[in-house]
C-alpha cells in the first residue's frame, strides 16, 4: 500500500541516498531558491567549495555566485538546457577541458571576480566550447592582453563583453577577430595606452564602447562610424581628432570628461551627437584665438598624410551640425564665456559652465565661420531651447539684460557662488 506517508518516506530516502552519494559537504544542502518549474536555482553565498553534483538537468538558470569554488573538473556540468550561469565572486582558477561540453545552450556566463589569469590555456579551451555565448563577463580576473584574446576565441555570436578591471594595455585587431558580433564592450579601469588601427573597425555592430579609466593620451584618428556611446572619461586625453571623411557617424553620446583637453575635440562632420561631456578638462586655458589656431595647425599636422594643405580645421564648423542637447563644460578654465562654441548650438537645452572663472559675459567675437580671411560673422547669441543653465561658482558680477532676453526657454539659471559686490 502506498499512502501519503509512504510517498514522503520514499522521497526522504531518495534525498538521503543522493546525499550519501555526494562527497562534498556542500552538496547536502538545498538551494536557496528553487522555483516550481525547477528552471531557476540559486546557491549564491552558500560557502560552496564545488559545483553541486545533483542538479536538475532541466535547469535553465543557475546562480553559484559568491562561493569558494576553485575548480570545475571533468566531467563537468551536465545541464543541456542551461542558458545562464553565474559564477561570479568565486576563486575559480581551473576549468578542465570539456567541463562545459554539455552546457551547449549557454548564452550568458558571468565569471567576474575570479582568478582566471591562472591556467589560461586550459581554461580558455574549456570556454571555447561555449560557442553560443551572447554575454560574457570576465571583469576583475587579472587578465592581460594575451589572456583576453584566448578567452575570446570562438565567440562568433557574442554581443556583450565586460572586461572591466583587468590588466589590458594594448588593444589590437587580433583580440576581437573571433567575436565580430559584439554590440557592447566595457573595458573600464584597465591600463590601455594603445589602440591599434583596425581594432574596433571590423566590429560593425558595436554601439557602446567604454574605455573610461585607462591611460589613453591621444585619439588621433577616430573613425568608428557605428558607435553610439563612447566613454573616454578619466584618461589623460589631450587630443581628440576625427578625420573628415564625410561619412555619417552614429555617435550620440561622447564622454571626454576628466581628461587633459586644451582644445575642443574635432568631432565628426555628420553626427547624431546629443550629449557631450567635457567637464574637468583644460578648456579655456588658452585664449580663444590661440586655441583655434593651435588646434587647427595641430589637426593639420595629424592629417599631414592627407596632402590637402589648404584644409583649415575649424573646430566649430562641425559644431553647427550637431543636434546637441546637452553640454557639460564645468570645471574647466574659461575666463570668458565661450561664445564661439556654444552659440552654434541651437538645440541645446542643458549647459553647465559651473566651476570656471568667467567674469563677464561679453560679446567679443573671434574669427569664425569657414576658413581664412577677415571673414567675421558674429554668431547669434540666442539659445532658443536652453532650459537649464548653470554658471555656479564663477567670478561673475553682472549679467546684461540683453543676455537674459536671449534665453526664452530658461527654467533654471544657477548663479550661486559668484563675485560678491
Ligand atoms: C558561511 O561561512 C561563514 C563563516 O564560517 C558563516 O558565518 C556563514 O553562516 C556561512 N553561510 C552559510 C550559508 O552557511
Ligand atoms: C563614463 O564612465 C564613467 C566612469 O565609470 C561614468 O562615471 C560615466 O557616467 C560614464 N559616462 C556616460 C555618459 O555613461
Ligand atoms: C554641473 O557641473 C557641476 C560640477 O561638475 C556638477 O556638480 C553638477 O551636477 C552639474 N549639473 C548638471 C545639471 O549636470
Ligand atoms: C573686447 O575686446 C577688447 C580688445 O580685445 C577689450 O579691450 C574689451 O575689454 C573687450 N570687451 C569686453 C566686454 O570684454
Amino acid at each position: 500500500m502506498i499512502g501519503p506517508t509512504g510517498r514522503i518516506t520514499n522521497l526522504l530516502l531518495l534525498l538521503l541516498l543522493r546525499g550519501n552519494l555526494s562527497t562534498s559537504f556542500s552538496q547536502l544542502r538545498t538551494p536557496l531558491h528553487y522555483d516550481d518549474t525547477q528552471e531557476h536555482s540559486s546557491w549564491s553565498s552558500q560557502n560552496l567549495s564545488s559545483v553541486p553534483e545533483v542538479l536538475d538537468v532541466r535547469l535553465m538558470h543557475l546562480d553559484l555566485s559568491r562561493n569558494f569554488i576553485r575548480h570545475i573538473n571533468s566531467p563537468g556540468l551536465y545541464l543541456p538546457s542551461l542558458k545562464t550561469l553565474d559564477l561570479s565572486y568565486n576563486q575559480l582558477q581551473t576549468i578542465t577541458e570539456g567541463a562545459f561540453r554539455d552546457v551547449t545552450k549557454l548564452q550568458e556566463l558571468n565569471v567576474a571576480r575570479n582568478l582566471l589569469s591562472h591556467n589560461v590555456d586550459g581554461n580558455s579551451q574549456a570556454l571555447g566550447s561555449l560557442n553560443r555565448l551572447r554575454r560574457l563577463d570576465l571583469s576583475m580576473n587579472g587578465l592581460d592582453d594575451d589572456a583576453a584574446e584566448l578567452y575570446l576565441r570562438k565567440k562568433s555570436v557574442l554581443e556583450h563583453l565586460d572586461l572591466t578591471g583587468n590588466l589590458l594595455m594594448q588593444l589590437a585587431p587580433k583580440q576581437f577577430a573571433d567575436s565580430r558580433s559584439l554590440r557592447s564592450i566595457n573595458m573600464e579601469n584597465n591600463l590601455i595606452t594603445v589602440i591599434e588601427k583596425g581594432t574596433f573597425e571590423p566590429l560593425k555592430k558595436l554601439e557602446t564602447l567604454n574605455l573610461a579609466k585607462n591611460n589613453l593620451v591621444y585619439i588621433c584618428d577616430f573613425k568608428l562610424h557605428q558607435i553610439k556611446l563612447l566613454n573616454l572619461s578619466r584618461n589623460s586625453i589631450e587630443v581628440f581628432f576625427t578625420s573628415t571623411d564625410g561619412q555619417m557617424y552614429n555617435l550620440e553620446i561622447l564622454d571626454l570628461s576628466y581628461n587633459k583637453l586644451l582644445y575642443f575635440p574635432m568631432i565628426p562632420t555628420t553626427n547624431q551627437l546629443r550629449s557631450l561631456h567635457l567637464q574637468s578638462n583644460m578648456l579655456g586655458f588658452l585664449e580663444a584665438d590661440t586655441m583655434l589656431s593651435e588646434a587647427s595647425s595641430l589637426y593639420r599636422e595629424l592629417k599631414a598624410d592627407d596632402v590637402n594643405d589648404a584644409v583649415e580645421y575649424d573646430i566649430y564648423s562641425n559644431w553647427r551640425m550637431m543636434p546637441l542637447t546637452s553640454i557639460d563644460l564645468s570645471s574647466n578654465h574659461f575666463r570668458s564665456f565661450p561664445v564661439e562654441a556654444v552659440s552654434q548650438l541651437t538645440s541645446l537645452s542643458t549647459l553647465n559652465l559651473s566651476n570656471n572663472c568667467i567674469q563677464a559675459i561679453s560679446y567679443n567675437m573671434t574669427k569664425n565661420g569657414g576658413g581664412h580671411g577677415e571673414n567675421f560673422h558674429p554668431p547669434s547669441l540666442t539659445f532658443p531651447s536652453l532650459r537649464f543653465f548653470s554658471l555656479q561658482n564663477n567670478g561673475l558680477w553682472q549679467l546684461s539684460l540683453f543676455f537674459l532676453e536671449n534665453l526664452p526657454s530658461i527654467e533654471t539659471l544657477n548663479l550661486r557662488q559668484n563675485a560678491e559686490h
